[in-house]
């Protein structure tokens, strides 16, 4: 990545590949998460490290309920660990870490978890970390309308996002999904309107520094038109 190089604000990703990762090797599908976790130590130092300010990852989303008990209870497990033991480094590097989602399905040690690691971080100015977990696009969108309509207001393209869960965030300049499926899976629907979408055949435990450098050079290059004619016409 070249200094002079247009940098994005907020990276987004559909970490996908896990257990791929783990049944190549003929280890159970949690081994996949947990190196997973290791991927996501690396990119957000990356990410930050370059100093774009926002890195946003999708953990787990409102259909991962259907999985196995075992590995719902394996990912909320590393979810727990990742806020217990990655809260100082978090809080040292003055990066704010939000989760997002609905809190319906976790208990309220994890929700106090969650709270206390926003409460610890929210001052941080060098980076912001957003994990989406029990997430879904589409309910995001139904409960922003739902409250819209609650508060009788009537609301506009710029008025909408505030009551998002995203609200504070810039949309995603790019969503990034690993492990070689093509689709978008229910993330962030509203805020992806104008993403550049980048998909790699890529597990998500073997996403590297290197592969991210490729893409961030490739947006680089890109005119983003916003429905207008760009820079280069
Ligand atoms: C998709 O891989 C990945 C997930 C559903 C979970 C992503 C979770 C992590 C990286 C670890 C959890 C971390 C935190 C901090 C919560 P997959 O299981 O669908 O893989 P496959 O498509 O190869 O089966």
């Amino acid at each position: 990545m070249k200094s002079d190089e247009r940098l994005p604000d907020h990276i987004a990703v559909i970490m996908d590949g896990n257990g791929r990762w783990a049944r190549k090797r003929l280890l159970p599908r949690k081994f996949g998460h947990r190196e997973g976790v290791r991927t996501i130590d690396r990119v957000a130092d990356d990410v930050f490290g370059r100093g774009i300010g926002y890195l946003t990852l999708f953990a787990f989303s409102t259909e991962n309920w259907k999985r196995p008990e075992d590995e719902v209870t394996g990912l909320l497990s590393l979810f727990d660990n990742y806020l217990t033991k990655k809260l100082p480094k978090l809080e040292r590097d003055g990066v704010v870490l939000r989760v997002i989602g609905s809190e319906r399905g976790i208990n309220d040690e994890l929700r106090g978890k969650i709270a206390e690691a926003y409460e610890r971080t929210m001052r941080g100015t060098k980076g912001n970390l957003t994990i989406c977990f029990d997430y879904g696009g589409r309910a995001d969108i139904i409960s922003a309308v739902n409250r819209c309509v609650e508060l009788g207001e009537k609301v506009t393209e710029s008025t909408f996002p505030s009551f998002l869960q995203t609200a504070g965030l810039p949309d995603p300049d790019i969503i990034v999904r690993t492990g070689g499926e093509r689709r978008i899976s229910n993330f962030l629907l509203y805020q992806m309107a104008y993403s550049e979408l980048y998909f790699s055949d890529t597990l998500w435990p073997d996403f590297t520094a290197k592969e991210l450098d490729d893409i961030l050079e490739t947006y680089s290059r890109t005119d983003r038109r916003f429905g207008g004619i760009g820079e280069k016409r």
